[in-house]
């Protein structure tokens, strides 16, 4: 079954208040997802492998560690997965990133994928796929189907706020995906937002309506 990870550390969750906050302008939103996005690749790193290096410091020769050349890849769900690939790159430059285009329906809540590009050698990467809302689940059980359906064999799924039902139906649906979360809200409201949460991610990322 897969793990959830919540990650509370204090700059994640002070960060994160001010990211729900209506108040909270475009250009301050955008910058708060940034810091998070680096705050929670820092977390959800921790597993790289490692390898040793032989090198010569100005004492003498050493032994010491480098990540084993695993190859990485980011893939945002557009729109709103695009303001937190930054911040993942910060520590990860070498990262190739791919897109994956959904939007939600608003009638139906289903998820509507209009676009794909993926790095090559997908079946040889290990993918951090992102988005900064799971809500009904939707938009990321097709982007992980659509992954997989590529041939991708290693994902970790990362967002800013959860709701219950999200998390019940991308770890049913995908068990062997690892979810990495800032927040677990209480519950979706009437038209399938995250309540309390913070609203539409990629208007409020965007400065659209
Ligand atoms: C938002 C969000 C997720 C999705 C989550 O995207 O960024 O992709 O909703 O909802 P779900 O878990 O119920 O599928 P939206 O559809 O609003 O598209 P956008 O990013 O283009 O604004
Ligand atoms: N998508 C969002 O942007 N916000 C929500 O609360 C739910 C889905």
């Amino acid at each position: 079954m897969a793990k959830v990870h919540v990650f509370d550390h204090p700059l994640i969750q002070h960060k994160l208040t001010y990211i729900r906050d209506k108040n909270t302008g475009t250009k301050e939103f955008r910058e708060l997802v940034d810091e998070v996005a680096t705050l929670m690749a820092y977390e959800i790193t921790r597993e790289l492998p490692l390898m040793e290096k032989e090198i010569d410091t100005p004492v003498c020769k050493a032994t010491s560690n480098v990540l084993a050349g695993k190859k990485l890849g980011i893939v945002p769900i557009l729109r709103a997965g695009i303001g937190m690939v930054e911040g993942i790159l910060n520590l990860i430059p070498a990262a190739k990133v791919g897109h994956i285009g959904l939007y939600r329906d608003p009638e139906t809540l289903l998820p509507v994928e209009y676009y794909i590009k993926l790095p090559s050698d997908v079946s040889e990467r290990h993918f951090i796929l992102v988005d900064p809302m799971l809500a009904t689940g939707g938009s990321a059980i097709a982007a992980t189907d659509s992954l997989k359906k590529r041939g991708a064999k290693n994902i970790q799924f990362m967002c800013l706020i959860a709701a219950p039902e999200g998390v019940k139906a991308f770890t049913e649906a995908h068990p062997d995906v690892d979810v990495y979360i800032a927040a677990l809200d209480e519950k979706l409201d009437e038209k399938g937002y995250i309540v309390p949460g913070l609203g539409d991610a990629g208007d409020r990322l965007f400065g659209t309506k």
